[in-house]
């Protein structure tokens, strides 16, 4: 596997990380996870991402990869763990670090991540906690994840940061557009995650798909609407240009996350020996120039397309009435916060606390009233002003 060196740390192209352990996309069979992470290892990987919010995920990897400790790169993420609103505070930072330590079995954590933005903690008392534990070698480097543009800017001017973690593969090219400018500016490690597309891009979803309850996938944007026909045409070009050259549609998802300038590793969140596999020959071969250029164009006229697709959705959404099933009636005002972030039809720092509120409803939507949800969509329709 090909390594890249930058700023002191070697990064194989292709990183494991452990999201699926937090059950988000199903169970998992951890003996094979097991075996999958050996198998990474005796392949080259040397990268492992995962979060104190993901479930025991640590705890695990903690467990898998004490043995070749030297040998690994180790990234976590803090902020988020136990509450949905961030905590990057100077207190909370310091303990959740102890606990990451300990969890992951380890003197030190390679690039310790900011997780989400906390808008109510200044971004200097957090860089002061991260910086403090660079001096005392718990963390070699620090990272930024999920943050808008302007707040990674933020943290660019006011710390040492070393990466940026962003969603990147050809159904999410949204991030990538907005934060690999700044990246490359700032010579950080660009770092992209569910490059597969959450498994969209293997072609082994298919619009008759179903996913069990707990699954994110079930209320992920990017698997209803017009979203999903949208991607699953994506996966079917790259399945088109993939055969002529005897790669999957996943490898081909991969090699093109590989070919964009900025990106020193592709994330990757497989499960089993046989998905890790297939993902790692991802980075064996590298697309032309010629077959690049025929992804880009095709994903600029899927992408207008959706672009009109989805307001014409959300127009619909907020202005009729909601589905009875209150689950369905959730999964559409998700898909149009989610919408309206993505899209930036509003800023984050307006969104967010919306957002907050409608996931505070997740757990309790068998016991609510429609009305508390009518009371949403009709909060959200007045924010975004979609006529
Ligand atoms: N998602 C986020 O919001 C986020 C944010 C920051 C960082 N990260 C980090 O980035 C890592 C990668 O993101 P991700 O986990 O979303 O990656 P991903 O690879 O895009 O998605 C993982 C899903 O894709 C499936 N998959 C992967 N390769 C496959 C293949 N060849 N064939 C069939 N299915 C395949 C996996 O199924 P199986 O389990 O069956 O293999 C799993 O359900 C995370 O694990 C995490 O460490 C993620």
């Amino acid at each position: 596997m090909e390594c890249r060196e930058h700023n002191g740390l070697r990064l194989s192209r292709i990183g494991v990380g452990t999201y699926s352990l937090s059950g988000v996309y199903g169970s998992k069979d951890l003996e094979e996870y097991g075996r999958m992470i050996k198998r990474a290892c005796e392949l080259g990987v040397n990268f492992f991402d995962t979060a104190d919010a993901y479930g025991e995920a640590e705890e695990v990897l903690g467990r898998l990869l004490q043995p070749l400790r030297g040998k690994v790169i180790i990234s976590t993420k803090v902020g988020v763990k136990h509450q949905t609103k961030a905590n990057l505070s100077y207190e909370y930072i310091k303990t959740a670090c102890e606990s990451s330590l300990r969890n992951l079995r380890t003197e030190y954590i390679d690039i310790y991540n900011v997780h989400f933005d906390d808008s109510a903690t200044p971004v200097e008392e957090t860089i002061g906690a991260l910086e403090e534990l660079v001096k005392a070698g718990k963390i070699r480097k620090y990272g930024l994840g999920h943050l808008p543009a302007a707040k990674v800017e933020e943290y660019i001017n006011k710390g040492n940061v070393y990466s940026v973690l962003m969603e990147l593969s050809a159904v999410a090219r949204k991030a990538g557009r907005e934060l690999l400018p700044l990246v490359k500016r700032n010579n950080l490690a660009g770092i992209a995650f569910s490059v597969t597309g959450r498994g969209l891009l293997t072609g082994k979803i298919t619009k008759n798909s179903r996913f069990a309850a707990g699954d994110l996938r079930r209320i992920d944007p990017q698997f209803q609407k017009e979203k999903f026909t949208f991607s699953l045409e994506v996966q079917q070009k790259l399945a088109e240009i993939g055969k002529r050259r005897g790669m999957s549609s996943v490898q081909v998802a991969i090699a093109w996350v590989l070919a964009q300038d900025g990106i020193v590793t592709a994330l990757t969140g497989p499960s089993t020996v046989a998905h890790l596999e297939e993902n790692i020959g991802g980075c064996r071969q590298s697309l032309s120039p010629a077959e690049l250029a025929e992804i880009d164009r095709f994903l600029e006229e899927k992408e207008e397309w959706l672009a009109a697709a989805e307001k014409r959705t959300v127009r619909q959404i907020l202005s009729g009435a909601l589905p009875a099933d209150n689950h369905q009636a959730f999964v559409d005002l998700v898909y149009c916060l989610e919408t309206a972030l993505i899209n930036r039809y509003l800023p984050e720092a307006e969104i967010m606390p919306v957002f907050h509120r409608l996931f505070g409803l997740r757990t309790k939507l068998d016991q609510i009233q429609k009305g508390e949800l009518r009371e949403l969509q009709k909060t959200i329709g007045a924010m975004l002003q979609m006529d």
